[in-house]
């Protein structure tokens, strides 16, 4: 069942994604060859709790960190570890996600590591415009698999392939709720978008094939093929405004 928010509602996941914003401004000076993914942890959980926000991964099904950190190979889930030294040319998927008074922000974004082969520049420039696309499908009448058909256009246009075991999703005072949102699929199909309604879309794209397995961890999603793969991700809400992405820093 989709939960559509009140205007009051939308703006404590508003003040949820503000914080997630921040993190991931703050992480982008932090994001350095030798920095380990536990160290950008730290800092992640320090940061959003001094901005008076609480850290959503963390307890989330026995999900041990603030941040998922997923490099290289690592689609999605990556446990951040001291053990786990970032090397220039490296390429890091960070997931925040944040709850205020109960409402949750979900984003996610993959930056370089020093300077990265032209390969995974392309790769993380394309998964960010099929974020892109995607977001600009969140219209009122328009439909959910608008979105899905957008992001998958963009990304398979050059070359890649979309990850479909894992999805976006609603978000609000859970921080997964119905609709999924699948990163594939025909145009035209599934619920009408309309206000109220808040979704964190979150493309997962790969260089090589979309098949993924989960490490031993339980948690770190990986290629099959070992192939590099990004992870771009927003929260979006419809308000009587239009559609207004929460998670862009202002
Ligand atoms: N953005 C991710 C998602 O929506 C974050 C979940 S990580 C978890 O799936 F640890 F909280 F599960
Ligand atoms: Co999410």
């Amino acid at each position: 069942m989709i939960i559509l928010k009140s205007a009051q509602e939308i703006e404590l996941i508003a003040q949820a994604s503000r914080v997630v914003a921040l993190t991931i401004a703050f992480l982008r000076e932090q994001v350095k060859p030798g920095v380990t993914t536990a160290d950008l942890d730290r800092l992640a959980e320090e940061f959003i709790l001094r901005e008076g926000a609480r850290p959503a991964f963390k307890g989330y099904r026995g999900y041990p960190a603030t941040l998922c950190t997923s490099v290289n190979e690592e689609v999605v889930h990556g446990i951040p570890s001291p053990k786990k030294r970032l090397r220039e040319g490296d390429i890091i998927g960070i997931d925040v996600g944040a709850i205020v008074e109960g409402y949750y922000g979900d984003a996610a974004v993959t930056l370089p590591v020093g300077r990265v082969s032209d390969a995974a520049a392309r790769l993380i420039e394309v998964t960010e415009a099929a974020l892109t696309a995607g977001l600009a499908q969140v219209k009122v009448g328009n439909r959910l698999s608008d979105i899905s058909h957008a992001v998958q256009t963009v990304a398979e246009g050059e070359g890649y392939s979309v990850v479909t075991d894992f999805v976006g999703h609603g978000i609000g005072r859970n921080l997964h709720e119905d609709p999924q949102v699948p990163n594939f699929g025909k145009p035209g199909e599934g619920p009408r978008l309309k206000e109220g309604l808040v979704l964190a879309i979150e493309p997962m794209v790969n260089v090589g094939k979309h098949e993924v397995e989960v490490l031993s961890d339980r948690w770190t999603v990986v290629t099959r093929d070992k192939s590099l793969s990004a992870h771009f991700e927003h929260t979006v809400a419809l308000t009587s405004d239009g559609p207004k992405v929460l998670t862009r820093a202002a």
